[in-house]
């Protein structure tokens, strides 16, 4: 990949994180060229990246082979439309990483004839800790979805998921994840605080558990009932919290907490996606 021109349009919060990540892993600055509009954007890509930053998108993409799409759903089809023609000579693989906006939209903004594959990344991408799910429609080349793969190494974990739908899914699941484990850990803190701990001690104690609790999963090949199994003695103190976790429903909890968020998903999508 470090051989190809690459282009980033916009470059917010997940822009410049791709951006980070794509230079951490050896892509000279050089071969990456940004289209963002506003100037005070443009101005920090290039001094925090040193990176070309334009608000010509036309002039970004001029010698791309790999565009990745990262402005806001709503945005998208404006910054895609005045492309098509350019992208009509060039057929660069084009990546959104866009929620909601299908690749039937895309394709329409700017041309059938151009590859293009969709992920949804999630905010720890920000710190190089996140994970993608990646939807690479039928016909795409072997050798695009590993480009696209690439790109998305460089923030985090990757994982394909074999339909555009399933993508509302990954939204769901660790698209907006990292929230639901900020919620559990505010409650454990909270929890800590009414018992009698100080705040700031309860609010170590819940972040660093919640940090140790993800590298422990991660880490091990076990399955995540066995870790859990593993610091749970029998007639123990784990034990008795998730009596009263299963008693009070959780399993059902996040289930509809999950399946709710992916509707959401798809409805802002049936807005948002439209061609
Ligand atoms: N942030 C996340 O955690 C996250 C996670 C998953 C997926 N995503 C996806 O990533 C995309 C970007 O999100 P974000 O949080 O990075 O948004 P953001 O911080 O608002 O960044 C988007 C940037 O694109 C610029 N822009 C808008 N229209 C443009 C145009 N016509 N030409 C060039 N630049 C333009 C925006 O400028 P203005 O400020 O002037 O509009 C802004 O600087 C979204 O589609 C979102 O769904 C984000």
């Amino acid at each position: 990949m470090n051989h190809l021109d690459l282009a980033v349009l916009g470059g917010g919060n997940m822009g410049r994180a791709l951006i980070g990540g794509l230079l951490r892993q050896g892509l000279r600055p050089e071969r990456l060229a940004v289209g963002e509009r506003d100037e005070a954007a443009r101005a920090a890509l290039e001094r925090d990246f040193g990176v070309a930053a334009t608000a010509d998108n036309a002039a970004a993409v001029r010698t791309a082979k790999v565009i990745v799409v990262a402005v806001k759903p709503q945005h998208m089809n404006e910054v895609l439309r005045p492309l098509a023609e350019p992208f009509a000579r060039t057929r660069p693989l084009l990546l959104s990483v866009a929620a909601g906006v299908r690749v039937a939209a895309l394709q329409h903004w700017c041309g059938a004839e151009v590859p293009v594959v969709r992920a949804m990344p999630n905010r720890p991408a920000l710190l190089g800790a996140g994970v993608t799910g990646l939807y690479v429609p039928e016909g795409i080349a072997a050798a695009h979805a590993q480009l696209a793969e690439q790109v998305l190494r460089s923030v985090g974990e990757v994982v394909r998921v074999d339909s555009e739908a399933a993508l509302d899914l990954v939204t769901a699941l660790s698209g907006s994840g990292p929230a639901y484990f900020f919620l559990l850990a505010e409650l454990m803190a909270d929890a800590g605080t009414a018992l009698g701990l100080s705040a700031p001690a309860a609010r170590a104690l819940s972040v660093a558990t919640l940090h140790g609790a993800g590298e422990l999963a991660r880490s091990g090949t076990g399955e995540l009932a066995q870790l859990r199994a593993e610091v749970t003695s029998k007639g123990g103190t784990t034990e008795a919290a998730l009596r009263t976790f299963a008693a009070a429903g959780l399993d059902q909890i996040v289930a509809r907490a999950v399946a709710a968020a992916a509707q959401r998903s798809r409805e802002l999508a049936d807005q948002y996606g439209a061609a």
